[in-house]
């Protein structure tokens, strides 16, 4: 029997060297690594199966991280990223070449579309969009596709992917499912068991967990290592060992983190909704949610993110920002603080107003990271900023 998620959160990947007793890993800040290894039992590299070389193919403080991370989303192997960005691009450039057409969600990460409506032409990859709600209908033929790339709650507006449902159509056509699980993070979804080719994590966000790292992570079956290899350390997007480290301190914690973050977000997400100065909660585990539904399929926690729009728009959700004590106003999400952002300023200032409607982003909503605090607190907190 396999053993539960935080007993594989603390035990699992560690490097322990018997003949130092070391009970955490090491941080192996070292760019090279002697070659040949002469040793009669060498340390191998998991990315080749060969004893480690140079940092930017493979290190052990990476593969600790790697190995647990791998054990926790239920996949064969994983490979760590400089950034969630650098697990993005180096995932997608190493499966589609030139003349390849990718299918994806249009409600993206503001970044992530950057790439996909720009970069990914201008190599002569074409992408197709469509909201998640008419992918999620699956009716739709994937015959010209070479992969599909979702986001299994989108940012920021929180529609739930229906991954039980188009997992099951990619794998029927042969076509393999990208997923940016970063919302949900491995404690709320596991992708691969929806039967997701590639599961990618910013893990600056909840892995990390503590909002003073960046770091991505990419998990797939073997048969992908080789090629996902070669795109790390040719695009050179690897973290650097202390980032490593980091992770890993920080993803030991992550079911206790988001089991609090899950409970005190569906806590404030009530409140919210019940409050006369706000229109509309976005929240997968509200039951007036649109997503509501799928996201009881799909997820096994609602996660720590909130959205919701003031009745009086911009201006109230600024004052509102201002008035805050517990809840910062920063981007980025999934650390121990509550934080606030308004995404037309941060996460999504770099699309056009156009594109921002597109996705379905009204120019007054307000994205809430819930944290660790006390829920009382932080209940109080916005019924005193909202009064
Ligand atoms: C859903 C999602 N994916 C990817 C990223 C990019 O991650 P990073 O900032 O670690 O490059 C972000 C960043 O906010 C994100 O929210």
């Amino acid at each position: 029997m396999s053993s539960g998620f935080n007993t594989r959160a603390v035990q699992d990947g560690e490097l322990k060297i018997n003949e130092f007793g070391n009970m955490t890993t090491p941080i192996f800040e070292n760019s090279t690594f002697a070659n040949p290894n002469e040793s009669a039992n060498p340390e191998m590299d998991h990315t080749r199966g060969k004893p480690y070389m140079y940092s930017r193919w493979g290190n052990p403080t990476l593969q600790s991280l790697e190995k647990k991370y791998a054990s926790l989303d239920q996949v064969e192997e994983a490979l760590s990223f400089s950034s969630g960005m650098a697990a993005i691009t180096s995932s997608v450039l190493a499966l589609l070449k030139k003349g390849d057409r990718l299918l994806s969600v249009s409600e993206l990460y503001g970044e992530t579309f950057l790439f996909f409506s720009k970069t990914l032409p201008s190599f002569g990859i074409d992408v197709d969009f469509l909201p998640t709600e008419d992918l999620n209908r699956g009716d739709i033929s994937l015959k010209k596709y070479m992969a599909v790339y979702s986001e299994s709650i989108v940012n920021p507006t929180l529609g739930v992917c229906d991954l039980d449902r188009i997992g099951k159509l990619a794998a029927e056509a042969g076509v393999p499912l990208l997923v940016d699980a970063t919302f949900a993070s491995p404690y709320n979804q596991n992708p691969s068991r929806f039967k997701a080719s590639v599961t990618l994590h910013s893990g600056t966000k909840y892995i990390g967990g503590h909002a003073d790292i960046l770091l991505g992570l990419a998990g797939f079956n073997r048969g992908y290592m080789e090629k996902m290899w070669l795109s790390r350390k040719t695009f050179g997007g690897i973290p650097d060992p202390m980032q490593a480290f980091l992770g890993l301190r920080g993803i030991k914690t992550l079911g206790l983190r988001v089991k609090a973050q899950n409970e005190n977000a569906l806590r404030l997400a009530r409140f919210l909704e019940q409050h006369g100065k706000i229109r509309k909660v976005f929240y997968p585990g509200l039951e007036s949610f649109s997503y509501h539904e799928v996201a009881k399929r799909n997820l096994r926690g609602y996660g720590g993110m909130i959205s919701f729009e003031m009745r009086d728009g911009v201006p109230a959700a600024r004052n509102l920002m201002k008035k805050l004590k517990i809840c910062s106003s920063a981007p980025s999400l999934g650390g121990i603080e509550s934080l606030i952002t308004l995404p037309i300023d941060t996460t999504h200032a770099s699309l056009t107003p156009d594109e921002r409607k597109k996705m379905g982003i009204p120019e007054g909503l307000v994205r809430l990271s819930v944290g660790i605090e006390d829920p009382e607190d932080l209940i109080e907190d916005f019924q005193r900023a909202l009064a």
